[in-house]
C-alpha cells in the first residue's frame, strides 16, 4: 500500500483526488487538509464521498505527513515550494499540482510568477511530470512538477508533429478553451455564474503563466519552437479543447499514421480515426486525452484537436498517473473508470 497526503482537500484538484484514489487498489489516503474546514468530515463537505472516505480534514503542516510515503499538493502556486524541502528530506515523495517546479529557468518563473522561489535547488531536480515524454524519469523521480491543464493538452497534440520535424516550429498556434473548474473553487466574481454563463471570452492574450511552460517543454524536442496561446473562458464546467494549428506540407493519411505509431503504447491518449472532431464530453471526468489531426492541403497547415478534463488528466488524473509511476505501481491501477456521458 502507498500512504498518501493530499494538501488543499478541499479544492477542485483536491477532491478529484480523493474521488479517484478512493477506489484505487493500493493507495491509503492518510491525511488530507483543508485550513477553512479542519475537523469536519470529508464526506460532510463533499457528498460523493459519503461511505467512501471516513477521513477527516487536517490542519496543513509538515508534522501531519510523517506516515505518508507521498504527498500531493493540490493548493495554489507558492504552497508546495515551502514543505517541500522537508518532505523530501524525511524521505517522502512529492507531486506539485501547481507550478513552483516546472519552469527550470528560476529567474523566468520569478518574472511569471511574482514572488521569489523558497527552493531554488530543488527546481533542478524537479521532474516534469508529463509521463508520454518523461515515464523513465518520472519512475525514478522524488519531487514531481504536474504539467497545467492547457500545456498537457497543447503539448500532446505538438509531441509527433515537433519529434518528426514536420512542422515549421515556430509557426504554432494554440487557440484553447477551458471550463470554469480551471480558476478553482475559491469565490471570484469573473467565475460567477452570471458571468460565465452564455458567453464566451478570451483572456491573458498578451501573456499566460502557461505560455512560458508550453514552451520550455516544446523546446526540449525542437529548440526553435514557438508558439502563440490565447486561452478562452467556456460556459462549462469541466474540459479543455485544444485546437493547434502548424505550418508544413504533409498529407493526412502520412500524419494519420504517425499519431497512431506515436501513440500507440499510450494507455491515455486516443488517436481519433481520420476526420475526427473529437468533444470534451468524450473525456468527462477520465483519464484521456483525445486527439484527432487535420491536413489541410491547400493551406499547408495541420490542425490538432485535443481534449482532455481539466481536473482528470489535466490535474489530478495525472498526478495519479505519475504517483503509481513513483511507486513502481501499473501505471493505469486505479484510472481505468470510463468517461460521463452525456
Ligand atoms: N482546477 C484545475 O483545473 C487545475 C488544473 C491543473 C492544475 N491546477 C493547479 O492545482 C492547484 C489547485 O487547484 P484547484 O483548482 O484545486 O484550487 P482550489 O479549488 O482553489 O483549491 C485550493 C486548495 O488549497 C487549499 N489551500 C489554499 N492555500 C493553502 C495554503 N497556503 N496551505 C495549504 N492549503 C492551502 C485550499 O483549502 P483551505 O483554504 O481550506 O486550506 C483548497 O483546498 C493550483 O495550483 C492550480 O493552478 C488546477
Amino acid at each position: 500500500m502507498v500512504n498518501v497526503g493530499i494538501v488543499g482537500g478541499t479544492g477542485y484538484t483536491g477532491v478529484e483526488l480523493l474521488r479517484i484514489l478512493s477506489s484505487h487498489p493500493q493507495v491509503n489516503v492518510e491525511v488530507i487538509t483543508s485550513r477553512s474546514n479542519a475537523g469536519k468530515p470529508v464526506a460532510e463537505v463533499f457528498h460523493n464521498l459519503r461511505g467512501m472516505a471516513e477521513l477527516r480534514f487536517n490542519e496543513p503542516g509538515v508534522d501531519s505527513y510523517q506516515n505518508c510515503d507521498l504527498v500531493f499538493f493540490a493548493t495554489p502556486n507558492n504552497t508546495a515550494m515551502e514543505q517541500a524541502e522537508a518532505l523530501l528530506s524525511s524521505g517522502i515523495k512529492v507531486i506539485d499540482l501547481a507550478a513552483d517546479f516546472r519552469i527550470k529557468d528560476v529567474g523566468l518563473w520569478e518574472k511569471w510568477y511574482g514572488v521569489t522561489h523558497a527552493c531554488p535547488d530543488l527546481v533542478d531536480q524537479a521532474v516534469y511530470g508529463l509521463p508520454e515524454l518523461n515515464r523513465d524519469a518520472i519512475r525514478e523521480a522524488d519531487l514531481v512538477a504536474n504539467p497545467g491543464c492547457y500545456p498537457t493538452s497543447v503539448i500532446l497534440a505538438l509531441l509527433p508533429l515537433l519529434e518528426q520535424n514536420l512542422i515549421d516550429p515556430a509557426s504554432i498556434i494554440a487557440d484553447c478553451k477551458s471550463g470554469v473548474s480551471g480558476a478553482g473553487r475559491s469565490a471570484s466574481a469573473a467565475t460567477a455564474f452570471c458571468e460565465v454563463t452564455e458567453s464566451v471570452k478570451a483572456y491573458a492574450v498578451d501573456g499566460h503563466r502557461h505560455l512560458p511552460e508550453i514552451r520550455q517543454i516544446l523546446q526540449t524536442v525542437n529548440k526553435d519552437a514557438d508558439l502563440v496561446f490565447t486561452p478562452h473562458l467556456m460556459p462549462m464546467i469541466r474540459g479543455i479543447h485544444a485546437t493547434v494549428y502548424a505550418d508544413g506540407k504533409g498529407s493526412s493519411e502520412k500524419v494519420q499514421q504517425i499519431f497512431e505509431d506515436y501513440y500507440s503504447n499510450e494507455p491515455f491518449v486516443d488517436v481519433m480515426p481520420v476526420a475526427s472532431h473529437p468533444e470534451t464530453r468524450s473525456v468527462k471526468g477520465a483519464n484521456h486525452c483525445r486527439i484527432a489531426v487535420h491536413y489541410l492541403p491547400e493551406s499547408n497547415k495541420y490542425v490538432v484537436l485535443s481534449v482532455i478534463d481539466n481536473l482528470v488528466k489535466g490535474a489530478a488524473g495525472q498526478a495519479i498517473q505519475n504517483m503509481n509511476l513513483m511507486s513502481g505501481l501499473d501505471e493505469t491501477t486505479g484510472l481505468d473508470a470510463l468517461e460521463i456521458m452525456p
